[in-house]
């Protein structure tokens, strides 16, 4: 049986833009149901700037109270050299640090172009490995800017190549607007397989146009084993205008399984976690599955 690893990014994409504010109590409920039913990796939190990103800011303080569990990666995210340190310093199990494939969200998101957040990875990536920490990266808008337009394939699989130099292990392709089709993620995971043949791909969706599925289902065709998914299928990017949330895990699990992949998630128990991480929100999550319950029944 095939195996599917998911990347849950509901404590950090996910919260990072949600109208609700969970304090560190409730986020460390979130991750200890999320790990209770079966998750492996996840966005724990984010050392960016707080005005940026208040509902990041006590990421410090949350990877201070997780107390370490074998077998799972807590994973921090980081954008620059003082993120990456403070990240560093935090006991967090990876870093996940973001790339931009065009200009004009990255001037609004971090301050960099597409080649200033390469170098600042290059320069970065030692400083993570000398510290014995796994070092990923996410090439942001990779299918589309929401203040540009088109993105060029080519610019991504260069950035990647930048990031293979740099000893990333792992790279997402992140579908930050959700414009991605099934046809561009078989194009560009082509296009980045040549010029970053050795590292592992992820692929990251978001499911503001309804494609997250299709492209998920194209990117596992195309050979990709690890998916970034969100509980409840909350999130967006609070420098996406109009971005809406990651494709939801449990609907990711319900596709995979039914289908006959493994993915080590208990979707009952996801499902349990979607609707309470709805009480605590006060607010519905979007997924499918949370209102529609699992087939079979039993
Ligand atoms: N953590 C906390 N504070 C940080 C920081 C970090 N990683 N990096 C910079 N800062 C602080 C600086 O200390 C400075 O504070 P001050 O004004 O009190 O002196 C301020 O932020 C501006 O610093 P500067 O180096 O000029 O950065 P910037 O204004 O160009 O912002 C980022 C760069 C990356 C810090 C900022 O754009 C950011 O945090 N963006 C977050 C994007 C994000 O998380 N998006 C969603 C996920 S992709
Ligand atoms: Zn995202």
């Amino acid at each position: 049986m095939r195996r599917i690893d998911i990347v849950e990014v509901g404590p950090r994409d996910g919260l990072q833009n949600d109208p609700a504010r969970l304090d560190v109590i409730q986020k460390l409920e979130f991750i200890d149901r999320l790990e209770m039913a079966g998750v492996r990796r996840l966005e724990a939190g984010a050392f960016v700037s707080p005005r940026a990103v208040p509902k990041m800011a006590d990421s410090a303080d949350l990877f201070r109270q997780l107390h370490k569990r074998d077998g799972r990666s807590r994973i921090a995210l980081a954008l620059n050299e003082k993120g990456v340190r403070k990240a560093i310093g935090s006991a967090a199990d990876e870093i996940n640090f973001v790339l931009v494939a065009s200009a004009g969200f990255g001037l609004k998101n971090q301050g960099m172009s597409p080649q200033d957040s390469a170098d600042h990875l290059a320069r970065l990536a030692p400083l993570v490995h000398e510290a014995g920490i796994a070092l990923t990266a996410t090439i942001s808008v990779a299918f589309g800017d929401p203040y540009e337009g088109e993105v060029d394939v080519n610019s991504v699989a260069n950035l990647a190549a930048q990031a293979q130099r740099a000893g990333v292990a792992e790279i997402a392709l992140g579908d930050t607007i959700g414009v991605a089709t099934p046809w561009a993620v078989q194009k560009m995971i082509e296009a980045v397989r040549c010029q970053a043949p050795d590292v592992y791909l992820r692929m990251h969706f978001h499911d503001t146009r309804g494609l997250a599925l299709g492209n998920i289902y194209a990117a596992i065709e195309a050979g990709v084993d690890i998916i970034d998914a969100s509980c409840g299928g909350i999130g967006g990017c609070p420098f996406a205008p109009g971005a809406t949330g990651n494709v939801a895990t449990e609907d990711v699990v319900y596709m995979l399984e039914r289908a006959g992949f493994s993915t080590g998630i208990d979707l009952d128990r996801m499902i349990e976690t979607a609707i309470w991480l709805e009480s605590v929100l006060g607010h519905p999550v979007p997924s499918r599955l949370s209102r529609a319950g699992r087939f079979p029944y039993i």
